[in-house]
């Protein structure tokens, strides 16, 4: 018989996240804006959220999340071979924030770049990174997704001052043999959407000038109530494509870890899958939605802080500007052979 290659496998050997310290509370926004706490939390689930010091950006951020994903895998940045880094608010144009991640982290041997999926940016980064571990080309890839939105949120603006909050997470994806195996991602993208959830302007079609900054062009706008219909359309049946691919029912799934955009949202999707509140894994009432940051924080606090078994299922499931959408599920465990 023939030689055959045993297939790679890509899985999540550590995970880390960082959280700035500065505290946004609903009560807070009550004094900028016409709002209440009691309407924030009715409506999305949010009690505060982070914001980033003034001189803390993406790329620290980042580094701080990928310092906890190496200390947690045990590895040194010197094994890492790629950095890549989801975020829809880099330091800079270019250089990427992969790139200044790197840097500082010492990782000489890992090529960098950003990915721009907006809030799902970690999974498309995930899947990047799982389809170079599973090609053999690399054999440890570290994902970051770091966010600074405030920097693009209008704090004059009710309607989505609201709802965004800094932060960062990230994990090591190695051709290990123990960890999180990454055992399917399903990936998605409307473009004919893409006016739904924009930053107008700073990039090339609008490039910033006194105008734009006047009118208020280089913050984030959104249709909420659009974006709302499309976020579960999509993510429902992204997360049922992954589990039917699998030829996995509902109830094995032992942890749904929903993009923290709304709590109706994560409700709608919890009562499709038949998934109890309890085995949904929340951080919205504490975080707010942090873009791409928000699956990973999700997943690393879960990691911490639930006693997770070797055969758990994880059913990630995420949504966000482009649109793009996806979903994966993670398996804990051991290959032994
Ligand atoms: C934004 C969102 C919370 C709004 O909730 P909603 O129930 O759809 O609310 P509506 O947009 O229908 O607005 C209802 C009313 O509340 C008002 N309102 C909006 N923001 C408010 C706030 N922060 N405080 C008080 N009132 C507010 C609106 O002006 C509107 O008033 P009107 O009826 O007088 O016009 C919701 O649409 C949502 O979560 N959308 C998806 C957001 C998302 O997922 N974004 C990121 C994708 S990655």
């Amino acid at each position: 018989m023939p030689f055959q290659a045993k297939q790679l496998q890509a899985r999540v050997i550590g995970t880390g996240s960082y959280l700035p310290k500065k505290v946004l509370s609903n009560f807070d926004l009550e004094k900028m804006v016409d709002t209440s706490d009691e309407w924030i939390v009715s409506r999305t689930g949010m009690k505060e959220r982070r914001i980033a010091h003034e001189s803390e950006f993406a790329s620290d951020m980042g580094l701080e999340a990928a310092i906890g994903a190496l200390s947690s895998a045990g590895i040194s940045a010197d094994s890492i071979d790629l950095i890549l880094c989801a975020t829809s608010t880099p330091d800079h144009i270019f250089p990427s924030t992969a790139c200044l991640i790197q840097s500082r982290l010492g990782a000489t041997n890992a090529a960098a770049l950003d990915i721009q999926a907006a809030c799902s940016g970690y999974l498309y980064a995930l899947s990047t990174a799982k389809a170079f571990i599973e090609s053999g080309m690399y054999k440890n890839v570290l994902v970051v997704a770091s966010e600074k939105l405030s920097t693009i949120v209008d704090y004059k603006d009710r309607n989505t001052c609201v709802l965004f909050g800094d932060g960062a997470a990230a994990c090591v994806v190695s051709s290990q043999k123990k960890g999180l195996f990454i055992r399917k991602i399903q990936l998605g993208a409307d473009g004919d959407q893409s006016e739904l959830l924009i930053v107008p302007a700073g990039g090339s079609k609008n490039p910033s000038t006194a105008e734009t900054v006047a009118t208020n062009l280089h913050y984030l706008k959104m249709e909420g109530r659009e974006v709302y219909k499309h976020a579960v359309r999509r993510m429902e049946a992204s997360a049922k494509s992954c589990l039917d691919e699998m030829g996995m029912t509902e109830s094995e799934i032992s942890w749904l870890v929903p993009h923290q955009a709304n709590i109706r949202i994560i409700e709608a999707i919890a009562k499709r899958f038949a998934v109890p509140m309890e085995r949904v894994f929340m951080t919205i009432q504490k975080y707010g939605n942090t873009s791409a940051s928000s699956v990973g924080i999700a997943i690393d606090e879960l990691m911490r802080e639930k006693p997770i078994k070797i055969g758990d299922n994880l059913l990630l499931v995420v949504f966000g500007a482009g649109l793009t959408w996806g979903a994966s599920i993670l398996t804990y465990g051991e290959d032994n052979e």
